[in-house]
């Protein structure tokens, strides 16, 4: 069987990638250029500013991923890139890249659901095995994934709301953070202790959906009570508190996911899965209940948005041959 090598291209929101992916499996390169430094002084991402970026970089990228892999273009397989969900202008920016590289060296064109690339990240670290459960949390999406089969997703519970990497950047606007603010939050809440209790939203209902606004409220409401009456909380125990919170409702419904579906695997992704909090406490969560059931965790650079991951799920793209033709369009509201 010949190796197949996926060039792939991401640039959904505030990072500017491309990847060499061998077989879904293998990364020979995955040069990620963040945006990150541009938008923070308006907290947030701007999307005229990250489309402007991505102009700028994606053509460097590009030469990067080639020369560092040490691929050819004559070598390649394909060509793959995220479609959606993300901003629409960012997006444009790697389809129009992805379409013209593929045109100029005669190569197949696979669109890639974002969210569906970070799920895939899991393949780069081990083989998957199905079916799986999959927890999906970035800054747009909470969500619990079922997995029968490669390239087939049934979404059994979601956020009604914010998404879980949302909360944490609005909370984290609060406490004077730069954004985004999750890993800083993570960060604090190891040295602070939950001594505020917020609630723990949904948690005893019998579904697998998630809510996050009520506890950004509560957060909201607590610190400004306090600023009215002149006090000042403790940042560390606010992080810590906020953070006990969202593990604790994220690990009881992922948990309960995986004992009422039949999987051999979880996997954590999206940005959030960076989180330490969340990391060890699903670990733990998970040999003390379920000590047959194997956890995937991508390492942190593929928790967050890279090329690979896209390259990954291209892969399965490509056996099904759900190729695209170049009147391929962005959609920036994307489902599986
Ligand atoms: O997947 P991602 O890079 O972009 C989207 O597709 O949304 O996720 C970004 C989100 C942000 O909300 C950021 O605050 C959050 O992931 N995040 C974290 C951590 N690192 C990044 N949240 C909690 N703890 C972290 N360590
Ligand atoms: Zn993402």
């Amino acid at each position: 069987q010949i190796d197949e090598y996926i060039l792939a291209i991401e640039s959904s929101c505030d990072e500017t990638s491309v990847a060499i992916v061998k077989n879904g499996e293998a990364i020979l390169s995955n040069i990620v250029a963040s945006q990150i430094k541009s938008h923070q002084r308006f907290g947030g991402v701007v999307p005229e500013v990250a489309s402007r970026h991505h102009v700028e970089q994606i053509t460097i990228c590009l030469e990067e991923a080639l020369e560092e892999a040490g691929i050819a273009p004559e070598e390649l397989t394909a060509v793959a890139v995220t479609y959606g969900p993300g901003l629409v202008g960012a997006l444009l920016i790697g389809l129009s890249a992805a379409k013209a590289f593929a045109w100029a060296h005669g190569l197949p064109l696979i669109p890639v659901n974002h969210m569906a690339g970070h799920i895939y990240a899991a393949r780069l670290t081990q083989p998957l095995k199905f079916p799986l459960m999959a927890l999906l949390v970035s800054g747009g999406h909470t969500e619990l994934v079922y997995m029968v089969e490669d390239g087939s997703y049934q979404i059994i519970g979601e956020t009604r709301d914010d998404a879980a990497g949302e909360a944490y950047d609005k909370v984290g606007r609060v406490l004077g953070l730069p954004y985004p603010s999750g890993k800083e939050i993570d960060r604090l809440a190891h040295e602070g202790e939950d001594i505020f209790h917020f609630p723990r939203a949904m948690i005893k209902e019998d579904n697998f959906d998630f809510s996050f606004s009520g506890l950004k409220s509560a957060f909201i409401n607590l610190v400004h009570n306090a600023q009215q009456r002149d006090e000042e909380l403790d940042s560390k125990d606010l992080a810590a508190s906020f953070q006990a919170s969202v593990i604790e409702v994220l690990v009881t419904k992922t948990l309960r996911a995986c004992q009422n579906y039949p999987v051999y695997q979880l996997i954590i992704a999206g940005g959030v899965a960076a989180n330490q909090g969340l990391r060890d406490a699903m670990q733990q969560t998970l040999e003390e209940q379920m000590p047959d059931l194997t956890l995937i965790i991508p390492p942190l650079r593929l928790c967050g948005d890279n090329a690979a991951m896209i390259g990954a799920a291209a892969h399965v793209e490509l056996r099904k041959q759900h190729t695209a033709a170049m009147d391929l369009n962005a959609e920036p509201s994307a489902a599986f």
